[in-house]
């Protein structure tokens, strides 16, 4: 009984600590390091954009924080190495600048210039120009994972990781391809059915089919005109205290992963 307490305490005190770090509105200047301050949580505390621990060393990225298994969904400069722990991040009106003993680059790169930034509840880090608009968002970058309300558009792709630990590109892809096909092969070979491994049969349905996941879990084609093409899962999956996300992962197999949220008021934890 007295073990439970305790534990009780000192996850209070966690949520406490956590809690004054949310900040879904990131202003001009705003640095991050790996060891203190080393996130942006998003306003319910879900999601958080910063630095995450691979090793003994750093990458930047985005990372499930409202899960005891702080499951990484996106990763920035995926093949650019990785940085020890006196690293910074600086938000500038260019974008992501990390600055490590390799030098100074732009982890992300704006278009134009940017104001401010925010850590959207949805897992889409965005940044926006001077009239509030968003000018790039992590959603349209995916790396190895597709979030609820994410969409893969025609003519983009999945990469797998490494390995389970390793983020950086791996050796398959899940390709949305402009003939309308989705399809998956081994990372280096030509775009042709015979090195395929797997395919949604969908090719000749127009230049702009997506690939949708939904908040319970449906997996599905949409065509230009918003037509529901095909279902890859039914969808249904109940939505209370949980969520999804699919991933190409490092065997080259392409999953749903569902996964508990604990809420503590409106914060999840
Ligand atoms: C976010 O911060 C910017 C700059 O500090 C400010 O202009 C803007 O009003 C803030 N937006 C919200 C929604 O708080
Ligand atoms: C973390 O950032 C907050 C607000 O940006 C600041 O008030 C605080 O001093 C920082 N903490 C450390 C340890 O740098
Ligand atoms: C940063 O850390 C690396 C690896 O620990 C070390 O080689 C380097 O000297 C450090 N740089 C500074 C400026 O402290
Ligand atoms: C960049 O980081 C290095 C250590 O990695 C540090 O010596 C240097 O002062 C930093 N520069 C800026 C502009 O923060
Ligand atoms: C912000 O971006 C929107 C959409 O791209 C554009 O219409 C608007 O003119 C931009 N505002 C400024 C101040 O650049
Ligand atoms: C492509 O299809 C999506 C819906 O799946 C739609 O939102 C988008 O506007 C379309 N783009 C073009 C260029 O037709
Ligand atoms: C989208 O799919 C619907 C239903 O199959 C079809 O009626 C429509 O013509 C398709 N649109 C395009 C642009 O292919
Ligand atoms: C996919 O499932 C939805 C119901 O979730 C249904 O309305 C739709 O017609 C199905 N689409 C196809 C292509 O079978």
């Amino acid at each position: 009984m007295a073990f439970i307490v305790c534990c009780l305490l000192a996850f209070a005190f966690f949520i406490d600590a956590d809690a004054q770090q949310l900040q879904s509105n990131i202003s001009l200047g705003s640095s991050l390091t790996p060891t203190t301050n080393s996130s942006w949580f998003s306003r319910s505390g879900l999601y958080a954009f910063g630095f995450y621990k691979q090793g003994n060393d750093f990458a930047v990225g985005i990372v499930v924080a409202g899960v005891p298994q702080k499951t990484v969904v996106w990763t920035a400069n995926r093949d650019g190495g990785l940085v020890s722990d006196n690293a910074t991040l600086l938000f500038t009106s260019d974008g992501i600048a990390l600055n490590s003993t390799q030098g100074r680059i732009l982890v992300v790169a704006s278009p134009v210039s940017v104001s401010s930034a925010s850590m959207l509840d949805s897992g889409n880090f965005v940044l926006y120009n001077s009239s509030r608009e968003i000018v790039w968002q992590s959603f349209q970058y995916p790396t190895d994972t597709l979030l609820p309300t994410q969409a893969l558009l025609a003519g983009n792709m999945l990469v797998s990781p490494k390995s389970e630990t390793d983020h950086s590109s791996g050796i398959f892809r899940l390709s949305m391809q402009v003939d309308g096909n989705l399809v998956q092969y081994p990372v280096d070979a030509p775009p042709i059915a015979p090195y395929s491994y797997f395919t949604s049969f969908t090719n000749g349905a127009g230049s702009n089919v997506s690939l949708n996941l939904g908040v319970d879990g449906h997996v599905y084609l949409l065509n230009t005109t918003g037509a529901n093409i095909r279902n890859l899962t039914d969808g249904g999956l109940p939505t209370r205290g949980k969520s999804y996300l699919m991933r190409i992962d490092a065997d080259g197999i392409f999953r749903l992963y569902s996964y508990d949220m604990k809420k503590n008021g409106n914060r999840y934890y």
